[in-house]
């Protein structure tokens, strides 16, 4: 040891450990923190050494990652080993997710006293869940998910005082769920799902006080649901999410379930499930998700349904339901999913369906309702799935949906009509449909080309004029170029007759001030400072173009000055400003480059759902992010002052350009000040409602919103319970659910990017300190990201970039 801890100090000394360490020691402490207040144990204690070989000797590790549990223990607790965290020498979590471990988890792990957090989940591991684990006072994570454990579940896990999370979901456990799980008094999230768990739902877990999350689906659990939920006098129960699909669960859906105010989503499809649906579920207020499909469930539809107005999905297919359909589902305005398929519904469809906006899904299938389709149902207008095939109606179908939806979804009706009929009979309703066609391509092609006609009419209409009339207000048109002069870089054009004048800075574009007054533009976004446009010039190039507020800029020559400041700024990761243009009516616009890609923002959250951005991706955005923020701060001596990912933009590659900066400074100091002050909601760090003065560390905090962004792929300005971005990822974190910040894309691969998606967060978190002093500088920020993910810092793509003397070796 004594050598050992020479060493360390020995270490200490070289410039890149004493950085490391730093960086451990200055990182670490916010997402630490929250596991241990006094983290000054770097030596791991000789039991808790011996206890990790032991562990180490029982598992397999064809990755070779507890390679570096090889050394002495001086390594282990200052980020030397794995996987390992101390506080006071002793070993408090262990987490090795994704990293092909297998062999089994050794029962010595019991003797890791101070043991909060152990997450393996995403491995091959075998064997049993250590029993010991029962021993551990302290445990309040247990994250073995996604193995290859059997044996049963310990009952002993139940002793546990301070366990909040038991996840050992998707193993091969067997026999039963051990009663004494719901002793665990502080147990928010249960999750045993997809094993091959036998026996009944243990009473104790529907009096939990502290249970939110319990999922026991796909198991091969049997007999009834008790009937004591939420039984524990006053105290409110917590539960959101009960999912019991997939077993054998047998007798009736309890009433006491209707209890469950808080509930969000309760799933008992595919099982045994029969009786009838009491009438006391209507009190589940919350629930968003009804799904009972495939039970053997009978009686009606309760009218209590009604009650239950913040339901989106109901799903009752497969049961032997009967009766009418109450008329009172209308007042679901939420509903996107309803479906009532194979059952024994009789009766018209009600037409009120038709006032239920949110329906996307209407599934009304194989049952015996008669009549005529209602014409209401033309006015869902989100409806994307319909069938009601196999059914008693009559009548022709609404014009709207037969020509949206196909045979598919009437057939089966005897006397339905008006919709085209499957095999023989489609030619000529192809034929058919084809006339139609003919005739809305012919008048849509009439219309185009009214509507070029009239826009050519109207950009010589403004010509003339501009040429006739000097000072035409609207039009901002300028006449043929009259004069160009060449100063120091710039180009200068100024139409004489209407005042306009147009000045190129350096870049690839010529274009006159007709050309660019000329061109096609269309909308893409508006901020405070004035709207952006998207220009097609002559020769099919594309500008950005952004029209300023003409009441909220400064006077021309105090414009001028600064405009050309902000015109010389030239960095791979700034949005370089090419040209601006005076009008004669002091319009005032900017001309930059046009970047394909859009806006980080849409980029992260307006994308569909199979379209993923990988980790390489998302890093070197950041990276390029950080490298032209560090560029504002010390090379331009600027700040930003509204850094959103609805100001980065993005190239063909994908490569970060920041824009909007400096733009404040040609603004007058009132509207720039309101401006500062507003900030943008999210990204605004906290003292600016105080201090009211954009600094660079207000920036940084900005561009620690972005990276938790690019993390959790989650807006800031989105939903996460009235919390911002930073104290909801503090939050869970604070919970020891680190892992489900991040973008559940990010996941698939993350055997290899773990760590660095850990070191990304701490780093995150770090620029989101709420306290200003205590955040980074760009420089540092920069660095460490680039230390994260080397590969992508040395990526072609960035030459010209200043890169920062990489760290000594
Ligand atoms: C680790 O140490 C053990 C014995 O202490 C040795 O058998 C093993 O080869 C070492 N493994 C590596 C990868 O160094
Ligand atoms: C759980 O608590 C009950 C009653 O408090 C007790 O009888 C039982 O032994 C406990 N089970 C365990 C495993 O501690
Ligand atoms: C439980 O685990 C399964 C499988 O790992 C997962 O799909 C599900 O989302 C989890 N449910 C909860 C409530 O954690
Ligand atoms: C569930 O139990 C039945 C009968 O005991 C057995 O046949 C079936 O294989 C089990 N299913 C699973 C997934 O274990
Ligand atoms: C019910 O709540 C009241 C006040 O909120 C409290 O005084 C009482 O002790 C509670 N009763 C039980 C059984 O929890
Ligand atoms: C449904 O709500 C109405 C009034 O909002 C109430 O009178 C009725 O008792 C509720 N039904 C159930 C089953 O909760
Ligand atoms: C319906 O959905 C909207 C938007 O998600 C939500 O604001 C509203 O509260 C929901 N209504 C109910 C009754 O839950
Ligand atoms: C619902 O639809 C019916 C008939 O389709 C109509 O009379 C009624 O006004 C609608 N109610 C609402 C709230 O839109
Ligand atoms: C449905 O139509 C069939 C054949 O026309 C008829 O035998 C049956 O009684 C009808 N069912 C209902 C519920 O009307
Ligand atoms: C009818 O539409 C469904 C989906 O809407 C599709 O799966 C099916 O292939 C279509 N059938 C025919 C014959 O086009
Ligand atoms: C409609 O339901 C029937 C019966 O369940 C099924 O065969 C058919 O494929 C479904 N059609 C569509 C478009 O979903
Ligand atoms: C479709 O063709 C089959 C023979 O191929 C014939 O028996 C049937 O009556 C035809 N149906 C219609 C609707 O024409």
């Amino acid at each position: 040891m004594e050598e050992s801890r020479n060493r360390w100090t020995r270490n200490r000394l070289t410039p890149k450990s004493s950085l490391c360490f730093l960086f451990v020691l200055l990182l670490a402490v916010p997402v630490v923190s929250s596991l241990s207040h006094r983290w000054d144990g770097i030596i791991v204690t000789q039991a808790d050494y011996q206890v990790l070989q032991a562990i180490r000797s029982e598992l397999v590790d064809p990755l070779g990652v507890l390679q570096s549990w090889n050394r002495s223990g001086a390594g282990a607790c200052s980020g030397g080993w794995a996987g390992i965290k101390c506080a006071n020498g002793q070993v408090i979590s262990i987490q090795l997710p994704w990293r092909a471990l297998g062999g089994r988890i050794s029962e010595k792990i019991g003797q890791l006293g101070a043991l909060r957090r152990l997450s393996l989940h995403d491995n091959s591991l075998t064997g049993v869940v250590p029993q010991s684990l029962g021993f551990l006072p302290y445990l309040r994570g247990v994250h073995l998910f996604n193995n290859r454990l059997s044996g049963s579940v310990p009952p002993s896990l139940g002793k546990c005082p301070l366990l909040q999370a038991l996840d050992l979901s998707n193993n091969l456990l067997s026999g039963p769920i051990p009663p004494a799980l719901a002793n665990s008094t502080k147990l928010i999230r249960l999750n045993l799902s997809s094993n091959a768990l036998t026996g009944p739902i243990p009473i104790g877990l529907t009096r939990s006080p502290s249970i939110a999350f319990l999922a026991l689906e796909r198991n091969n659990l049997s007999g009834p649901i008790p009937d004591s939920w939420g039984g524990t006098g006053n105290s409110t129960h917590l539960l959101t999410t009960l999912t019991l699909d997939h077993n054998r669960i047998s007798g009736s859906v309890p009433p006491s379930l209707g209890q469950l105010g808080l509930l969000q989503k309760l799933s008992l499809s595919h099982n045994q499930i029969d009786g009838a649906i009491p009438d006391e579920i209507g009190g589940l207020s919350k629930l968003q998700e009804l799904d009972l499909s495939f039970n053997a469930i009978d009686g009606s539809l309760p009218a209590s349904f009604s009650n239950m107005s913040s339901l989106v999905v109901l799903n009752v297919k497969g049961n032997q339901l009967r009766g009418l359909v109450p008329d009172a589902l209308n007042r679901l305005q939420n509903l996107s999913m309803l479906n009532l398929g194979n059952n024994k519904f009789r009766g018209q469809i009600p037409s009120t369906i038709g006032n239920m906006s949110s329906i996307s899904e209407l599934d009304l299938s194989e049952n015996n309702f008669i009549g005529e389709i209602p014409s209401s149902l033309e006015n869902l207008a989100n409806l994307n799935s319909f069938n009601v095939s196999y059914n008693n109606l009559s009548g022709p179908v609404p014009s709207h949906l037969s020509e949206k939806f196909n045979a598919s979804s009437f057939v089966g009706n005897i006397q339905l009509c008006g919709y085209s009929k499957p095999a023989n009979s489609t030619g000529s309703q192809k034929r058919k449909l084809t006339t139609k066609d003919i005739i809305l391509i012919a008048a849509g092609i009439l219309l185009a080309i009214l509507l070029v006609l009239c826009c050519i009419l109207l950009c010589c209409l403004f010509r003339k004029k501009a040429a006739a009339k000097k000072k035409n207000g609207k039009s901002a048109a300028s006449t043929a170029i009259s004069e160009k002069a060449v100063s120091s870089g710039m180009e200068v054009e100024s139409g004489g007759d209407t005042g306009g004048k147009l000045v190129h800075f350096d870049g690839p574009f010529v274009f006159t001030a007709d050309d660019l007054l000329c061109a096609t533009a269309e909308i893409m976004g508006k901020s405070s400072y004035g709207t952006a446009y998207k220009a097609t010039l002559e020769d099919g190039h594309h500008v950005a173009v952004k029209r300023l507020r003409e009441k909220t800029t400064k006077g021309q020559k105090e414009f001028e000055n600064e405009v050309a400041v902000l015109g010389r700024i030239r960095h791979p990761n700034l949005l370089a400003l090419r040209a601006y243009y005076l009008g004669p009516k002091g319009e005032k616009l900017l001309v930059f480059d046009y970047m394909p890609k859009g806006s980080l923002a849409s980029f992260l959250h307006a994308r569909g759902p199979e379209t993923s951005i990988d980790w390489p991706t998302r890093m070197r955005i950041a990276i390029g992010v950080a490298r032209g923020l560090k560029h504002l701060h010390t090379q331009e001596n600027m700040v930003h002052g509204n850094l959103t990912s609805s100001n980065v933009v993005l190239d063909e590659q994908a490569n970060a350009h920041i824009a909007d900066y400096g733009l404040s400074r040609l603004m007058t100091s009132g509207a720039s000040t309101m401006v500062a002050t507003a900030g943008t909601v999210g990204y605004a760090a906290p003292e600016l409602s105080k201090t009211k003065k954009p600094t660079n560390k207000t920036d940084v905090y900005s561009l620690g919103v972005i990276v938790l962004e690019l993390l959790t792929g989650k807006s800031p300005s989105e939903g996460t319970n009235g919390e911002d971005l930073p104290q909801w990822v503090a939050s869970i974190v604070k919970e020891e659910w680190t892992n489900e910040v991040f973008d559940l894309e990010l996941m698939r691969d993350t055997m290899t990017i773990g760590d660095e998606l850990l070191n990304t967060l701490k780093l995150a978190i770090h620029c989101v300190d709420p306290s200003p002093t205590s955040r980074p500088e760009v420089q540092e920020v920069l660095q460490q990201l680039e230390e994260i993910m080397p590969e992508t810092a040395a990526k072609p793509g960035y030459e010209g970039t200043e890169i920062l003397a990489p760290p000594a070796e």
